[in-house]
């Protein structure tokens, strides 16, 4: 038994040199280097090559090195049935929860455009609002958006959640469903998209979607690029229908140069690190698994193949 680590954003090293640490005698290898693939019974991955995954015939669980699994449901050559987990990490929605508070934060206060207005010596002061103005729709109500629906409920933000599906016990309330979207946007004016990407949610962040929330939202995806579709945020954003928004996310990663988004000073562009998995909180979970992996037993953080989440 074994483990493969395949990325391409030039961490596997730091990953392996941290999974060795904790598991010394456990073999662990980097996809590209020489290695015994029919040994490998686990995977653990992040925006592997597709097809990449074909090449292990004795492999028995694929596991995401992040929070999100889309690409791993994207490759044309995932192998059939075998499990798929992902990560679910308090320092990963802790530091989610920072990112999205420092972002609505940035909003309030117009820190963005006195940023700009240093670079010209203007001096230009703007009314800004304040907590009790604000109610903020959270989409997405799982691992990351529970975390920070508490967090800004703490700090005196009107919240709201909305899923896609019906969820139960939750401290905010929660709308759900296509048929609840609408009544969930009516007053929101800060929008954050923290749902999973599969085919019911890619495109979701949209015109009609926009319409619906009060004139002058914000926006700020943190999910994935796919959610949005990037020209009706653009006129959005030119009719004033939205004020600005926070993106960290990109349908392609790095955004191109050319991409109308750079230009934008209402556009708060952040390079895809809102939450990246800490390798001393997730090194232990993705070493629990392979155990279990080992002793036949049930997998943490499994996802749904039906849901793609
Ligand atoms: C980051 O985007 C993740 O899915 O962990």
């Amino acid at each position: 038994m074994a483990i493969v680590l395949i990325r391409q954003d030039g961490k596997t090293a730091s990953w392996k040199n941290a999974l060795k640490a904790k598991a010394p005698g456990v073999p662990i290898y980097n996809y590209q280097e020489d290695h015994p693939r029919e040994q490998v019974t686990m995977a653990i991955v992040w925006k592997h090559p597709q097809g990449t995954l074909k090449a292990y015939p004795n492999l028995q669980c694929i596991a995401s090195f992040g929070a999100g699994v889309d690409f791993i449901f994207e490759d044309p050559g995932l192998p059939g049935n075998l499990p798929i987990t992902r990560v679910v990490d308090p320092v990963l929605a802790s530091d989610m929860s920072e990112f999205v508070i420092a972002q609505v934060f940035s909003y309030l206060k117009h820190l963005k455009q006195y940023a700009l207005d240093q670079e010209e010596r203007i001096w230009r002061p703007k009314a800004y609002r304040r907590i009790a103005d604000e109610v903020v729709g959270i989409m997405g109500m799982g691992a990351l958006g529970t975390v920070l629906a508490r967090d800004l409920t703490q700090l005196g933000f009107q919240v709201r959640g909305w899923a896609t599906s019906k969820k139960t016990g939750l401290a905010t309330p929660c709308y759900s469903g296509q048929e609840a979207l609408g009544e969930f946007l009516t007053p929101v004016t800060i929008l954050v998209c923290l749902l999973p990407l599969t085919e019911q949610t890619r495109g979701i962040l949209n015109k009609p979607l926009f319409s619906q929330l009060p004139k002058g939202a914000f926006i700020i995806n943190v999910a994935r690029g796919g959610h949005l579709v990037d020209a009706d945020l653009l006129e959005m954003l030119k009719t004033g229908q939205l004020s600005g928004a926070a993106l960290d996310v990109f349908h392609d990663e790095p955004l191109p140069k050319d991409h109308p988004f750079w230009d934008l000073p209402e556009v708060h562009l952040t390079p895809h690190i809102a939450s990246v998995s800490d390798q001393d909180s997730v090194v232990p979970q993705l070493l629990e698994n392979y155990r279990r992996l080992q002793k036949g037993q049930a997998l943490l953080n499994v996802v749904s193949r039906d849901k793609g989440y």
